[in-house]
């Protein structure tokens, strides 16, 4: 049967894949005509830098786990042995462990610009949804990671967090020993957290950012000013005015961010890969032990804001359930944002007073809520994480009622630049 010539009239080999599978066609919907505001700043980059990221997590997380041996006796011993023995294991190992803190700086930065610019506001409700999943996922993702390598405070984080099982009533003490497989973190737990590392929450997050990227290309970028490039169209080619194709112009100017960002990781994994005790912490140097306690016991710094509103939270008749409802509440808000937002602007050049108040305090409380997490317990640090929480929620919260309160300035008809 004569097969129906492709519409792009490729000829050759290329023709011939046209014909059967749809290669050109994505290539036009997706870079060489898929048309983006001309006006991206430096927040930009960090979606395409995530996508960096997530591929270096996974091509070092594959070699990794070629020497890699999952079990409480081999676990410790064979992460020495691709330290030590592996040839090139010790970068390959910093690549992936620093770079779950690069992927968490990059992912806090990327989801600040959709913040700064209401990229959650209609119609990119689902972009932001998918993205949320994509940072739960995430979160999982490492806490599974952090306990591979069974260092003590691989042990006692696990234990810390499946611990908070415990705290849902009637059945918790049970589901801590379902989850754990063990009455303590023990070789069944390793081996499932293992299997969950590997497997199966990569194959979902790799989903969720094809999902995040379809659903994007569906509506389009937004941009720093917040404004429709599809309003205004060229008539004959229906082109929009102040948009560019992302081929070649976006992937030219997103090598320079790829290019400063692999300098400074590079750097870090060759000077500093242990980020001074952030990026690996020193009990993890020592082999996990059932008897022997850190000293402290601290999240990895990406957990800080979230474990500070954990311990932040007063407990309620000896449980600390209200911590663990307040620590998911922390993360479940984010999902709400669009519909939290009731300006009729979407980016913060527009916005009024109020909205730059607010993502001030939600900043700072942020960063204090992160640093006041990875240190011991004190006074101070309580104090200051009530507070920080209080501020956390609040600014989710009250969004409905500061965002339509708030003066704004109407939005230019096309997106404003200086070209260069
Ligand atoms: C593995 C993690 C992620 C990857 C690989 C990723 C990738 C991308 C890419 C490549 C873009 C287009 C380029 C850009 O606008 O910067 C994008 C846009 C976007 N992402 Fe993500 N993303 C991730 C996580 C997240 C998270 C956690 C959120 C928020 C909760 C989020 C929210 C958004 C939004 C709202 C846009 C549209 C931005 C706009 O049009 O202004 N993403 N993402």
């Amino acid at each position: 049967m004569a097969i129906v010539p492709n519409p792009y009239k490729t000829t050759g080999f290329l023709g011939w894949i046209d014909d059967r599978f749809p290669l050109t066609k994505l290539w036009k919907d997706h870079l060489s005509e898929y048309y983006a505001p001309k006006n991206f700043n430096f927040w930009y980059y960090f979606g395409s830098l995530a996508l960096l990221v997530l591929v270096n997590q996974l091509i070092t997380g594959i070699v990794l786990t070629m020497h890699y041996k999952p079990g409480a006796e081999t676990a410790f011993d064979s992460v020495e042995y691709i330290m030590r023995d592996v040839p090139w294991g010790n970068i390959i190992r910093y690549m992936h462990s620093t770079g779950a803190s690069a992927f968490f700086i990059v992912v806090f930065m990327h989801m600040y610009r959709g913040l700064l610019y209401g990229s959650y506001k209609k119609p990119r409700e689902l972009i932001w949804v998918f993205g949320a999943l994509i940072f739960l996922v995430l979160m999982a993702e490492a806490f599974c990671g952090y306990v591979l390598p069974w260092g003590n405070m691989s042990y006692w984080g696990a234990q810390v967090i499946i611990s908070l099982f415990g705290t849902i009533p009637v059945i918790g003490p049970d589901v801590v020993i379902w989850v754990q497989g063990d009455y303590s973190p023990a070789d069944a737990t390793l081996n499932r957290l293992f299997s969950l590392h590997v497997i199966a929450l990569p194959f979902v997050l790799v989903g969720l950012v094809v999902a995040h990227l379809i659903a994007l290309h569906e509506v389009g970028s937004n941009n720093p000013d917040g404004v429709e490039i599809k309003k205004h169209k060229d008539k004959a080619t229906g082109i929009p005015l102040d948009g560019i194709p992302f081929h070649p112009y976006y992937t030219v100017k997103d090598i320079v961010g790829v290019t400063v960002f692999l300098m400074i990781f590079a750097g870090i994994i060759f000077w500093a890969p242990d980020g001074g005790g952030y990026f690996l912490e020193k009990p993890n140097f020592t082999p996990a032990s059932a008897i022997n306690t850190p000293e402290h016991i601290t999240p990895a710094w990406y957990f800080g804001s979230f474990y500070a509103i954990l311990r932040a939270t007063p407990p309620l008749f000896g449980s600390a359930l209200p911590g663990v409802i307040a620590m998911f509440g922390a993360v479940l808000v984010i999902f709400f944002v669009p519909w939290l937002d009731r300006s009729p602007v979407k980016s913060i050049r527009y916005k009024g007073p109020l909205f730059k108040i607010a993502l001030t305090l939600f900043t700072i409380a942020f960063i204090a809520l992160s640093y006041y997490g990875m240190q011991p317990p004190s006074p101070l640090g309580k104090l200051v994480s009530q507070i920080g929480s209080v501020v956390y929620f609040l600014f989710f919260f009250l969004m409905p009622v500061y965002t339509k309160m708030d003066s704004y300035k109407t939005e230019p008809e096309r997106v404003t630049h200086d070209a260069h």
